[in-house]
């Protein structure tokens, strides 16, 4: 793009002021200006300004939120839902989904969340798990499970970085594919959009709900046909006690027919931080853990349990055709009020002190309005969530850590292998999955 194209574009849709420090700027910052102008998406910068000025709701939510029907399967049912889902698998038809696009600032980590080291015993990171877990399952039913993996802009080169560095942790590196998600601009309250530098654009990622539009521009959804998958297991980078690509939660999503399954469990206190999946209107809905008021929070049955009693993990099956489909229609938007620095009229860089300027991100939730099947599938958090988000206490490293080590042992004792609390246990998990295949491979060691 030419400054004189940029001059057409910005005046077109307002926004001249990117360009008013155009004669100090650098040949190289007036180039990184051009690129950054180019990749700016008008119309979505038109929808954010329309929300902005409440012509439109960002998100409008009728009717009155009730509690979903959840399945708790076990059993005969149970082993229905494995049997169809390793039949899926087998098949060859899934694929899986992580969203490691966000920043890991409540953490305090400078680099991407997924390099974060867990292993208790090994150092080994947050990807480490997660990716093991998909080989151990691709060798499990001899199939190539792909593993799209979103990215944003500014940590998309170190999360390669940590994967090539460890050898893709035994994964075929064709099977892993890297995409970046999109980038929106900041803006005022007026719908300016905002410089952080003379020359440069306050951007941020679009949130994990642009995992859509950027499955769909990365021509993931085209490498996905290719390759026969139809069903996808979606999850979040900081969890992994996730039993990723579980055969009973994507067997009941085909059992059932579903668009889009959620796993959902039991929260640990009424406030707990998790998104609430409801039924509204004939449809259904995620209410944000921000947005969930004290009553609905506390709410409780005739039975003393609490009505609003299943928070969302972030652990879903989705179908490769109904994200396809949603691809081409606009999700709502969600924004936020941030301290963004911004340049004063003589081109000085000047700090917030307060929040001045908007955020926009769109949340892959959003989509359960429009999914024509949705089922919600009850888990054991014991077993699978036990998310890294704060630096210390609640959901820490340190409570990750000893969560992951109680499930070990658990597995281990199961296989008839009593381990001492003080001896600190980690398991790969190719080696094995559960205490099944913990007996198992105890077995052939002994055999051997
Ligand atoms: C999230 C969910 C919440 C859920 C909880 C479970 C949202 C808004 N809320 O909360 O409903 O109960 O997890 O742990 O997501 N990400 C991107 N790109 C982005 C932003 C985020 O890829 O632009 C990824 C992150 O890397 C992470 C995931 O999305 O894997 C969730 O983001 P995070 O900010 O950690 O969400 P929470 O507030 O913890």
């Amino acid at each position: 793009m030419t400054y004189e194209q940029a001059t057409t574009l910005l005046k077109k849709n307002g926004q001249e002021q990117l360009l008013r420090f155009w004669k100090k700027l650098s040949a190289a910052e007036r180039k990184a200006l051009l690129a950054q102008i180019e990749k700016i998406d008008f119309k979505e910068v038109a929808r954010c300004q329309k929300v902005l000025s409440g012509e439109v709701a960002a998100t409008a939510k009728k009717g009155k939120p009730t509690a979903p029907k959840v399945a708790e399967l076990k059993g005969a049912a149970l082993k229905k839902a494995v049997a169809a889902g390793e039949k899926e698998l087998a098949a060859g038809h899934v694929g899986v989904l992580l969203v490691a696009g966000g920043q890991g600032s409540r953490l305090g980590f400078d680099g991407p969340k997924g390099a974060y080291s867990i292993g208790p015993v090994t150092g080994a990171s947050l990807f480490y798990f997660h990716a093991r877990k998909i080989l151990a399952a691709s060798i499990k039913y001899a199939v190539r499970i792909p593993f799209y993996v979103m990215t944003s802009e500014a940590n998309y080169d170190a999360t390669v970085a940590h994967f090539e560095d460890n050898g893709y942790f035994g994964l075929d590196p064709e099977d892993v594919i890297f995409f970046r998600q999109g980038m929106w601009p900041g803006m005022t309250a007026d719908g300016k959009i905002i410089l952080d530098q003379p020359g440069r654009v306050f951007m941020s990622p679009d949130g994990h709900g642009g995992m859509i539009s950027a499955l769909k521009a990365n021509g993931c959804f085209a490498d996905m046909k290719k390759r026969g998958v139809k069903t996808l297991f979606y999850f979040q980078v900081d969890n992994p006690m996730v039993e990723v690509a579980d055969p009973a939660f994507i067997g009941l999503h085909t059992i059932e027919k579903s668009e889009y399954s959620l796993k959902l469990c039991a929260k640990r206190d009424p406030n707990e931080g998790l998104g609430m999946v409801v039924k509204r209107d004939g449809h259904f809905d995620m209410i944000e853990y921000t947005e969930m008021t004290d009553e609905m929070n506390n709410r409780r049955t005739k039975t003393g349990d609490l009505y609003f009693k299943f928070g969302s993990p972030a652990i879903h099956v989705f179908d490769r055709a109904f994200l396809e489909r949603l691809a081409s229609k606009d999700m709502p938007l969600h924004l936020a009020h941030k301290k963004i620095a911004t340049v004063d009229e003589k081109g000085k860089v000047v700090k917030a002190t307060e929040p001045n300027g908007y955020k926009f991100e769109k949340f892959i939730f959003d989509a359960l309005p429009e999914a024509k099947g949705v089922t919600c599938f009850a888990f054991d958090r014991a077993e699978e969530f036990s998310p890294v988000k704060n630096a210390e206490g609640k959901d820490s490293p340190a409570t990750c850590k000893a969560d992951l080590q109680a499930k070990w042992r658990r597995q281990l004792a199961a296989a008839g292998v009593q381990v001492s609390e003080k001896v600190p246990v980690e398991i790969d998990p190719v080696y094995a999955l559960d205490a099944a295949e913990i007996a198992q491979m105890g077995l052939l060691l002994t055999a051997w």
